[in-house]
């Protein structure tokens, strides 16, 4: 075993969105997702073996915290595994736990350091699986490109590399707070509360193909209907949860309503929102420029992060 081993995983945006339980084991969606890796977006997490004593240490952001999530995780992984007690040092370098999809970015890299640290010889379809169990939508951030998390396995596969149609992300964030309910308590209560939550999984399926349909043919105009549908249905459950989950600020509407303008000027783009108030334009990098631009001058806003299509986690430095 060595002495530290180090992984990098980034967040990814989905399109198809991931918003319900199934009521199984294993932390599965109810729905078929979909989603893009995000570059520029990093966690680094550190893995190494305690020195003294038995409990874990979690550090995030170069302070030590208690995360019940991750501890749950590691006993549930040390039921299958060797896995001895250890320091695990997570960093990223975009806010935390504000709609930026950290702990998917956060379980994929974990998954891939404890996997190499410990030689647990799980291939990449497995630490999807591991990966989902911490959070689901970090099974996706295991692979580059476009990404799919789909039954019967709900190990995420690859749909098609970056390379195949190297789309941009505009990040615009609007607030750096970390967000008050997290996904898992908010999908539950849509889950319970939300009149729309039965329609919702009616329209997943048509969501799904009509959206991987789009990536497979380049079809910019079909991936932004579908995506933006498939947020903003999302959104409606959120808002019609008792009580409600609004996740939205003032400036992330005013960014929507800049997008719709672009996309009438003839720019190629669509935005995605997640459970947080930063809009992600998605774009082609003739309309990306213009995209950043015309966000940055949205009342609001505090900062723009350019992105590309980003690689799965990996490990780094050995
Ligand atoms: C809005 O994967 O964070 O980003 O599995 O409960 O940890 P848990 O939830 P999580 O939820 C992500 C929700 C979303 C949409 C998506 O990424 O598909």
């Amino acid at each position: 075993m060595q002495n530290t081993t180090k992984a990098q995983a980034h967040p990814n945006i989905a399109l198809v969105k991931y918003w319900g339980k199934q009521d199984k084991q294993g932390n599965l969606p109810a729905t078929p997702n979909l989603s893009i890796t995000l570059s520029n977006l990093t966690t680094t997490t550190e893995v190494q073996n305690k020195q003294n004593g038995t409990a874990d240490e979690f550090h995030l952001n170069g302070e030590q915290v208690e995360d019940d999530k991750l501890h749950g995780w590691l006993q549930t992984l040390r039921k299958h595994f060797d896995v001895p007690a250890v320091v695990i040092k997570s960093a990223n370098n975009f806010p935390t736990s504000a709609g930026l999809a950290s702990s998917a970015s956060g379980f994929a890299a974990l998954i891939t350091a404890i996997n190499t640290h410990c030689d647990l010889g799980l291939n990449e379809e497995m630490r999807s699986n591991w990966a989902r169990q911490g959070s689901a939508s970090a099974a996706r951030s295991i692979h580059g490109g476009f990404v799919a998390l789909v039954p019967p396995q709900w190990e995420a596969m690859r749909l098609a590399p970056s390379a195949h149609w190297p789309l941009e992300v505009v990040v615009a964030v609007t607030s750096r707070a970390a967000k008050s309910v997290n996904s898992t308590q908010g999908m539950q209560r849509s889950k319970r509360t939300s009149p729309f939550y039965n329609a919702w999984l009616r329209g997943a399926a048509d969501d799904y193909s009509a959206a991987s349909e789009a990536i497979s043919t380049r079809n910019f105009t079909q991936l932004a209907e579908v995506a933006e549908l498939s947020c903003l249905k999302m959104h409606s459950l959120m808002l019609t949860s008792i009580p409600t989950l609004s996740y939205w600020t003032p400036a992330s509407v005013a960014c929507m309503d800049c997008i719709r303008t672009l996309r009438d000027q003839g720019h190629q783009v669509f935005f995605t929102v997640d459970a947080g108030p930063q809009i992600k334009a998605v774009c082609t990098a003739e309309s990306r420029s213009a995209v950043s631009a015309a966000l940055a001058q949205v009342p609001g806003v505090l900062e723009i992060i350019d992105c590309g299509l980003g690689e799965g986690a990996r490990i780094i430095d050995q």
